[in-house]
């Protein structure tokens, strides 16, 4: 039988007393901040609205973002990765979601505890739909204090959340409280793009304060429909290099260009229609959603406590490995 999280040595029983967490089944509620109550709403409702059957919860959604990940941190293959947990007794999955990762991690690395943690309702499904599990919990609670204990963690994944806390230096804190000296982080930030896509980008964390769920849904729909209909028309154009803005220059697929310097309107065929709207919606339903340069990211890590092992770049992330000093 399952260990019941509550015997674990590693919670906090401050905090767990206190009621923040939900712990596998038993929901109590908890005092949010407002900000991070907003993604909580955010997220809480696309991960209802992506039923079980949707294309983000398909086999290839899935495979794709596992590659993506050992590609992000490092991992060469998914046993380099395995045989990393593999001496790590206490893992966390930082924003889970509904805790694919988390599974993931708690199948490879079967002697370690898995924990995964998200603000958003998603726990609740993830805690059901991997209750087979026996080395995977769930808890619904803000990563930027949860209810554990100091230096009792050895790794901490926090894949495409970070950025969406609402005082990111405050959530790194947080991890380098709990992570054990030595231990590591991975973490990811949304690149800052163009200037014109950041001030739209900007206009729409304020404007979506504004809209309902369903009317954000609705707008994401379109926008995945723009992206579509740009992507289709399969036409390159050379593009002068506008330093000013941060555009750069060269021959660029038309949906790209438009994509990367002025408006996020994501479209990925091989992913699917519900995939790319979720994608949308992702982008503009949380208010919160910090961009760093490379520089940024690696500075507020060192301030923070970490070192770097390992940095990846693309156009919209920067991401690392990083060992907590
Ligand atoms: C884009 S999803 C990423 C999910 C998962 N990490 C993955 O890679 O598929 C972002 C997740 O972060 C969670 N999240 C955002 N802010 C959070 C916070 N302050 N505390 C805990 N979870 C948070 C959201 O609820 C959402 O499930």
């Amino acid at each position: 039988m399952k260990k019941d999280l509550n015997d674990f040595d590693f919670l906090s029983e401050r905090l767990a007393v206190k009621g923040q967490a939900y712990i596998d089944g038993r929901l109590s509620s908890g005092k949010k901040e407002s900000d991070a109550g907003q993604t909580q709403q955010a997220f809480s409702v696309k991960w209802e609205a992506l039923k079980e059957e949707s294309d983000n919860d398909q086999e290839t959604w899935k495979i794709f973002q596992k590659d993506w990940y050992l590609k992000l941190y490092g991992f060469e293959t998914e046993d380099s990765l395995r045989d990393f947990l593999s001496d790590k007794p206490l893992i966390i999955d930082a924003g889970c979601g509904k805790g694919y990762k988390a599974a993931w991690f708690a199948k490879l690395s079967p002697d370690s505890i898995v924990l995964g943690i998200d603000i958003s309702t998603s726990v609740i499904e993830a805690s059901r739909r991997y209750s087979e599990i026996g080395n995977l919990y769930f808890i619904q609670s803000d990563i930027a204090q949860m209810p554990l204990v100091d230096e009792s963690v050895d790794f901490i994944s926090c894949d495409q959340v970070f950025h969406h806390t609402p005082n990111p230096p405050s959530t790194l804190a947080e991890f380098r409280r709990l992570l054990k000296h030595e231990m590591f982080l991975c973490n990811y930030v949304y690149a800052k793009k163009a200037l014109p896509r950041e001030l739209l980008d900007e206009h729409f964390r304020t404007a979506v304060h504004g809209l309902k769920e369903d009317e954000l849904w609705s707008l994401s729909d379109k926008l995945t429909d723009l992206g579509r209909t740009l992507s289709e028309l399969n036409i390159e154009v050379d593009i002068p290099e506008i330093k000013e803005l941060g555009i750069k220059g060269g021959k660029q697929d038309l949906q790209r260009f438009i994509y990367w310097n002025f408006i996020k309107c994501f479209w990925n065929e091989e992913l699917g229609r519900e995939a790319s709207v979720s994608n949308n919606f992702d982008w503009y339903a949380p208010s919160i959603a910090y961009r760093y340069n490379l520089n940024e990211f690696i500075t507020m890590s060192e301030t923070a406590g970490f070192e770097q092992v390992y940095i990846h770049q693309e156009e919209a992330c920067h991401a690392g490995l990083f060992k907590a000093i």
